[in-house]
Parts: C-alpha cells; structure tokens; sequence
C-alpha cells in the first residue's frame, strides 16, 4: 500500500526520490507526490501514476537537496490531488503511511485553534497537529514527537520544514519505517527497495522510535525520547530481484525464478543435513519441543500454503493443526492453549489482519510464536519469537507466486522438524524427505516447462466469464490457489472445490460455458477424481486436467489434459501450482490486464 521515501544530501534529491517512489509503485497506490526544502517548501502531486508526477516536478524545475515523497493508495478520502501527500501546514510538509485513530477527535480541535482544512485525510491533521506544537518554539523533533504523542493508530512520517532546511525528522509506530545511511547523505524508506540504489547500509526503527537525520548522522530516540544506538544492518536485496531483466512482467520473471528461490530457502536445510529446530531459531528446541496442536494465521495466497501445511502437519508430524483467516481469527473469542505453537506465514511481513491476529494470540497468553515470512525485519517476525525466512528475493508483482511455494517448503520443514522431535521420523523417512526437497527444483523446472501447452489452454479462457478448479486432499488448496491467481489477474470469476463437493451444490453450475480445471496428481485420491471428472462430463462441462505423467490419464472429448511430470510424492502440491500460475498469467495476458498491478489490489496489505 503506501510507500515512502526521502533524502537529505549534497546533491539534488529529486531524481532519488522519483526512482525510490518508482519502486515503490508495486505496493499498490492510487496517486503519488514529493515536497523538498528549497528556500521555500515546494510540492508536486498527481493522482495516477509517479510518472505523470515526475514529468509535472520536470517542467515545473522542482530541485532540493533535501525532500520526501509518496505514494498513497486511498483510505481516508478519495484519489483526489488535494488528498494525495505530501500535506502542509505552515512551513512544513509530511508524509505519512498507517491510520490515525483519533483523527476526528484532533480535527475538532484543530478547527477550534483556527487551521482550516484542505482535505478528507486522516493525514492532514498530524501535519497541522506539528504546526501547532512547532509554535511552543521547541524545534521541528520536539514538536513531532509531543505531535505523536496525542495520535493513536499507526503511523510511518517523515517530516520536513522551511525553517529548519538541514535536517529532516521521523517517526514510527504500528507501520514500518527504516533509516539508509550513505556517505554524507542519509534517507528514510518504507521499504529497503526505494533506497537499494544510495544505500544498503539500513537501521530498522523500532515502534514509537523517532529520529533526526542530517546530512552527516542520524540520531534515533527511543519511545522515552532518549537517545538509543540501533543496530545496522546491510540488506541483501538484490537490484536484479528489483528489475524485470529479459522478462515482460514481474509475475512471469518470478513464476520462473521458482527453482532457485526454492534452492535458495532449502540452503539452509541442506546445510544443517537434516530437519533441526535451529533452522527456526536459535530458542527453537525449547519452543518446538512439547506443542500440543499448532494454528496457522494468514491471509490470501499464504492461508493456503496454511492450508496445504495442515495436511502435511496432521499425517506427517501427527499433531493437530487448524488454519484460520487471520481477520476472522482476530475478532473471535478463541480458546487459548499455552502449549498450542501459533505460526504466522506473511509474504511481506506487514499484512495488518496477520499482524493483529498475532498480538491477539499473544494477549491470551500464547507465548509460542513463529513467523514464517519473506521479507527480514519486517514487523510480523520482529513480534514473534521464532522466524524462518524464505529466501524468494523481492516479490513485486501482486500476485504471489514464488513467495507461495517457498513459503510451503519452509512449512514442509517445520512439519519434518516437528515430526522428529515427536519420535515420528525415522532416519530412512527424514532422508527420503531431505532427497525429495533437494530434486525439487528440478521437479519444477520441469513443470515450467510445459509453459507452451499451458498458453494455449490460456487463450481459450480468456473468453470465459467463470471458472471452476476441483481438487481433493492436500491438492484442495492448489485449487483454491489456482482460482484466486485466475481472478485476481484475468477478473474471470472463479471458484475452487473439493472435487467431492461438487455434486453438493456446484454442479448446477456446469455447462459447455464453464471450464473446469482439476487438479489430478497421482496420488490415493485418483481414482475418486476420475469418478468427479465424468460427473462434470456427463453433464457437458469442458474439463482441463493438469494430471501426473505417471496417472494413466489420456485425454477424450471434452476432457483435455496436459502431462505434469512423474508424481513427487508429498511435496506434489508444490509442482502442482506451477501450471495454474501460469494459466492465470498467460490468461490476463490474452484479456490485456494489468498483470503486475491488478485493479484495486495492493501488495502490502496494511490496512484493515
Ligand atoms: C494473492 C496475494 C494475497 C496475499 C495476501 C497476504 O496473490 O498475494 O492474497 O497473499 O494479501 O499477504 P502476505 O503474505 O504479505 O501477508
């Protein structure tokens, strides 16, 4: 969702702060905006994308070395100009991610003390809100930190002034917001990509952190407003996981970079040879030793690797696991169980509902949590006290895909972990398990493959208006995974079942209109698929079965079928979601849909 970026150096910033908010624009935003110090607060806003504003800052010969800009995807207000940020008030400009609260309350009496407002943001009011405390004569950091005091919600700022053009101050809490050190020039990011190019050299502010930044330091006060040393850290995105390279799209650049985000996450299983608790943190053995049940928390794409790690938790590990929607789990009166394991699997580490779904199981006294997260330091694993990072690089186009399948072959490790410290996992078993993850890559290079035969099932669909995906057993998921990439990308509407709900209900749906696409590995379930494949048929419905080489599968009128390869075993699912990743790329490609950013959708999910 919102992104922000400024700079303070001795050179002019605008060009750093237009390529930070270019990189930012995959988060998902609606219009976009910079203000820099120079003599006076200059500002330039657009609704649409940061190029239209770039090209308004060029003619305009907006130039500073010092600055902040934004992007915003609406939430208090419409997608207006005079709601995008930066937002002034006196000499002071803001930019601001999160929600604030208490807004009205702040708005009231700002208008009572005479500041009249010139949008419908929550915004607005923590810009007059320092104004006002700039006033008591304390200085730009004073007046921001007595400002946040009185704010409840969530907030990323970064705040300049006309008066004080040499230093630039920020703020955090409940949204995440780090500090680049360079050479002489030092910024402030929402996310570590708008900065990569100046900088790697980061300090990740911790909640209700704030900080003055000069040209030559930084200074980090902490939530009693002292000063506090914060660790530096250097990230290790790559600029190459940042650009498109030979690719026409992030989605279908990070679709093939699968066999080496995969390779990349198992690293550290092969490293160790075998299924370790470290693997989750160096408390792990404690933690892990003696759960009694585990619950899984995510949203979207990652509650279905939750979803599809149930399976491998109950039968491999044999322990007891539900998955819930974390927005659902959140406002429910569950029943704590101390020795219940909570795992939390977020792409972006930010997702608010997986947030407070976890600060929820904490507040009832569920002290064993672990995150399971792409992105380092970002806020879901910083609050839990296990973390295992998948190593899927900088995921940018909406849609998930690598980060999915490395997320479950980070759950898949968790199930084998669990499994050993419960005496369920003989050494014959572990090394078959650690054999079946290391071909994996290959596994999935080979279902990449079949990219051409996937194509050209995509541009029938691409005239359909529905869908349906079948599935049975831990192959479900894959399904729903299949249905959710096909309309979030294409906008076809589709829906995914248990193959055996079919006849429950669904079936009504059938016609020669509707495809069906099912999920048909060679597993135990087969031969119930098969029986759900003619239901479909007889009923004149148009079938896509993408089916294990080795499943005896041919195709016949109306059914037609494209070869995985052989069956893998347990870690099928994985291999299985490859072709309808690609069937929903290549369909929105043939509907002409913008597959990166797909209308009214964000990557961060930071809002409620
Ligand atoms: C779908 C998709 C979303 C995310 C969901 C959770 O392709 O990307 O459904 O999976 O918003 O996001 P994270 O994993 O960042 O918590």
């Amino acid at each position: 969702m919102c992104g922000i970026v400024g700079a303070i150096a001795g050179r002019d910033v605008v060009p750093l702060l237009v390529d930070g908010l270019k990189r930012l624009e995959y988060r998902g935003y609606d219009s976009s905006g910079i203000a820099v110090v120079n003599g006076g607060v200059r500002r330039v806003r657009r609704t649409g994308r940061v190029a239209e504003m770039e090209a308004a800052a060029l003619a305009e010969g907006v130039h500073a070395d010092m600055g902040i800009g934004h992007t915003r995807w609406a939430t208090h207000g419409g997608v207006t100009e005079s709601n995008a940020h930066p937002h002034i008030s006196g000499g002071i400009a803001l930019v601001h991610n999160g929600i604030i609260e208490n807004h009205e309350q702040q708005r009231e009496r700002l208008q009572a003390l005479g500041y009249a407002f010139e949008s419908q943001t929550d915004t607005e009011v923590i810009a007059h809100l320092i104004d006002h405390h700039l006033k008591s004569g304390g200085g730009l950091l004073r007046a921001l930190q007595a400002a946040v005091s009185e704010l409840r919600g969530a907030y990323a700022l970064a705040v300049v002034s006309r008066d004080e053009p040499n230093r630039m101050v920020v703020a955090r809490m409940g949204c995440p917001l780090l500090v680049g050190l360079g050479e002489g020039e030092n910024f402030v990011a929402s996310d570590v990509s708008a900065i990569v190019q100046s900088t790697r050299r980061v300090i990740f502010l911790e909640e209700g952190d704030t900080a003055e930044l000069t040209r030559d330091g930084v200074q980090v006060f902490g939530v009693e407003r002292q000063p506090v040393e914060r660790e530096v850290h250097v990230s290790d995105v790559s600029l190459a996981s940042l650009e498109l390279g030979p690719y026409s799209h992030f989605m279908q650049k990070e679709i093939h970079e699968q066999p080496r985000a995969i390779a990349d996450t198992i690293e550290a299983v092969m490293d160790e040879a075998g299924f370790v608790p470290e693997l989750f943190g160096a408390d792990a053995a404690e933690v892990l030793a003696d759960v009694s049940s585990v619950q899984i928390l995510a949203c979207g794409t990652s509650y279905y690797a939750g979803l599809t790690a149930r399976y491998w938790i109950e039968g491999i590990a044999g322990l007891p696991c539900s998955v819930e929607i974390a927005s659902e789990y959140r406002y429910r009166d569950a029943v704590a169980d101390p020795r219940q394991l909570i795992v939390t699997i977020s792409q972006s580490g930010e997702t608010l509902d997986t947030m407070e779904a976890l600060k929820y199981a904490k507040s009832l006294g569920q002290e064993r949590t672990l995150s399971i997260c792409n992105v380092p330091e970002s806020a879901i694993p910083r609050a839990s006290r296990l973390v295992h990072y998948t190593r899927a690089g900088a995921e940018i186009g909406v849609a998930s895909t690598k980060a999915f399948t490395t997320q479950l072959v980070a759950l898949f490790s968790l199930t084998c972990t669990l499994a050993r410290l419960r005496g369920r996992l003989d050494e014959a078993t572990e090394a078959r398990h650690l054999d079946a993850l290391r071909r994996l890559p290959g596994d999935i290079q080979h279902a990449l493959n079949l990219e051409p035969q996937v194509r050209a099932w995509a541009d029938r669909f691409a005239s359909k208006h529905h869908a349906l995906f079948l599935g049975r057993g831990v192959h479900y998921p894959i399904a729903l995974e299949g249905a959710l990439k096909l309309k979030e990308i294409s906008y076809i509407h589709a829906e995914a079942y248990p193959a055996g709900e079919l006849k429950h209900g669904p079936l009504a749906l059938v016609d020669a209109a509707m495809p069906v696409v099912v999920i048909a590995p060679n597993d135990s379930l087969l031969e119930k698929v098969k029986s759900n494949i003619q239901e479909v048929r007889a009923r004149g419905g148009e079938m896509y079965v993408f089916a294990d080489a080795d499943a005896g599968f041919g195709p016949s009128e109306g059914v037609h079928v494209i070869r995985t390869p052989r069956h893998v075993g347990v870690l099928s699912p994985i291999v299985h979601v490859i072709p309808v990743q690609m069937l929903a790329y290549h369909a929105a490609l043939a509907r002409g849909t913008d597959v990166d950013k797909p209308r009214n959708l964000a990557k961060s999910v930071t809002v409620e």
